[in-house]
């Protein structure tokens, strides 16, 4: 475990830095437990840093609740972020609505169409944005940097988290009332769209219940990714 004051203390200068430095920065919020502490860090020191979330129009109710607790908790609003209707609909009208469970093709362009083209809108204009991605969360976020260069949306992108663990976010959550999705004390480490999503065992890998039918490689939804592919690039500290 990480000496949480420490970590704490680390976080909020990143956040501070890139509000001083970075702006205009936002923060993509999926609503699961590591953005609560993001979101948390962020509305109590009163950043300049907008949060949003990209509602795919598949998020579980529990999901949705959330934003009212971030609501009622904090006096905040989070903007949300919708796919293009015309869009979806081509999709599911060709190949129907729950067809991302024949292939991996098929599962990144329902991600594409409900989540990364939307996000395109949500960074447009924005020097950096913010993540609650954490190293220790899967093989593919191994080389996770707080501070990464991102040429697919041509701006900084940061990932306060990165050396955080699970525990460390469940320390902070409990010691600062932090609201969180409902879903977590149901066996859900981690929550994306209700279809893709399903509760794990104990000790089941946090991630085993994302695209479960899929390869643990190929488990990213595109919103990390740069023409099609994983790529990290260290950004040189500012
Ligand atoms: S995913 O790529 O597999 O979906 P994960 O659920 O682990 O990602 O979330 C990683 C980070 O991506 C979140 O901390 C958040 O910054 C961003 N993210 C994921 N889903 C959303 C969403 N629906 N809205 C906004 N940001 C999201
Ligand atoms: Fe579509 Fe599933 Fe991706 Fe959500 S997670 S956008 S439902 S494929």
């Amino acid at each position: 475990m990480n000496d949480i004051t420490a970590l704490v203390g680390a976080t909020q200068d990143t956040l501070a830095r890139i509000a001083r430095d970075f702006s205009p920065a936002v923060f993509a919020s999926s609503l699961a437990a590591e953005d609560m502490v993001i979101t948390d860090l962020i509305l109590k020191a009163g950043l300049p840093i907008g949060i949003f979330s990209l509602e795919t129009g598949r998020l579980h109710p529990e999901t949705l609740a959330v934003l009212d607790d971030v609501k009622a908790t904090y006096g905040y609003e989070i903007a949300l972020f919708r796919p293009q209707a015309e869009a979806v609909d081509a999709y599911v009208a060709a190949n129907g609505l729950n067809a991302f469970y024949d292939s991996v093709e098929m599962r990144r362009e329902c991600c594409r169409i409900r989540k990364v083209e939307p996000l395109g809108r949500a960074l447009a204009g924005n020097k950096a944005w913010v993540t609650g991605q954490r190293r220790a969360q899967s093989t593919t976020r191994a080389e996770l940097a707080v501070q990464e260069d991102d040429p697919a949306h041509g701006m900084i992108k940061f990932n306060p988290l990165a050396d955080w663990s699970e525990e460390d976010v469940w320390n902070y959550i409990r010691a600062n009332g932090v609201p969180y999705n409902a879903l977590h004390d149901q066996g859900y480490p981690s929550i994306g769209c209700a279809p893709c999503t399903r509760s794990v065992q104990p000790g089941e890998d946090i991630r085993a219940g994302r695209w479960w039918w899929e390869n643990p490689d190929s488990k990213e939804c595109g919103l990390h990714m740069v023409d099609g592919k994983l790529i990290r690039i260290k950004s040189v500290a500012a």
